[in-house]
């Protein structure tokens, strides 16, 4: 079964690839850069997706080798700007990464899960998209993500065709740690404030991937899975 993950080339989009290829999955990577690593397998095309024409041409040219099974729509950036210095620019490239990037790529997979009659779309969301401070374009576009996934949820459903977002709390990659290092006291501080007492991996994000991929998770559909260490629980428990 084929699965397209955009964003793959680092953080937790390249362990969702390492992990479905793995599970014998036929994997595609997207991103601006491939990574170094890839394993005999692992396929990989450089596109920058927020180009419409290019991107299109490209999952065009995949589609004539065969359908996709399922979509996980993971390529992410990240604004940050107080709300009154925040730039009308980055609300528009969150939007267009976050949002038009996973309809273009739906509207062009769907007519082939449509023909086999089962399919898998898995979209990042984000913790910040119950609110965080600096966050703007990147909270509100990431919001945008699970009203997306509810909408086609309902509309794909009579298609076999499930659709779940997943929120991830603080995850250790390389983007994350770069912004929040680990030794400052903010980081320890937010930390603190994790139930389990420490960031997630990016294993544990595509994990939870390959469960909604599943093909027994056909019942499972229009949801978002906080994976956050329990972060998100606290706001009803303390
Ligand atoms: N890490 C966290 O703590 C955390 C928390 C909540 C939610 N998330 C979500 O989880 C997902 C992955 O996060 P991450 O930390 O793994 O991010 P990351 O390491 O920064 O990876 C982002 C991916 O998106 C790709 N990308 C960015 N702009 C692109 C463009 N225009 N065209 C094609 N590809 C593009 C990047 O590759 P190139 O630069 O090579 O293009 C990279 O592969 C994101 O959706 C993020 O919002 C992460």
């Amino acid at each position: 079964m084929r699965v397209l993950v955009t964003g793959a080339s680092k953080g937790i989009g390249r362990e969702i690839l390492r992990q479905l290829h793995s599970e014998r999955y036929r994997v595609v990577g997207i991103a601006r850069s491939a990574p170094l690593d890839l394993a005999d397998g692992e396929e990989f095309h450089t596109c920058d997706l927020t180009d419409h024409d290019a991107t299109r041409a490209l999952l065009k040219e995949l589609l004539a080798e065969g359908d996709f099974y399922g979509l996980v729509n993971n390529a992410a950036i990240y604004p940050a700007a107080a709300l009154e210095n925040t730039r009308f620019d980055d609300v528009r490239d969150a939007v267009e990464l976050h949002l038009i990037t996973p309809l273009l790529c739906a509207q062009e997979l769907i007519p082939g899960m449509r023909a086999h009659g089962a399919g898998r779309i898995v979209n990042l969301s984000s913790r910040a998209a119950l609110g965080k401070t600096h966050r703007s374009a990147y909270s509100a576009s990431k919001a945008g993500v699970i009203g997306l996934s509810r909408t086609w949820a309902l509309e794909l459903a009579p298609a076999n065709i499930t659709v779940n977002a997943i929120a991830p709390g603080p995850i250790d990659t390389a983007s994350f740690l770069a912004a929040s290092p680990p030794e400052h006291p903010d980081t320890r501080a937010l930390v603190a404030t994790i139930p389990v007492q420490r960031m997630g991996h990016p294993e544990e994000i595509a994990h939870a991937v390959s469960f909604l991929l599943h093909p027994r998770a056909g019942f499972i559909t229009g949801q978002t899975l906080h994976i956050d260490g329990g972060l998100t629980a606290t706001t009803a428990g303390r």
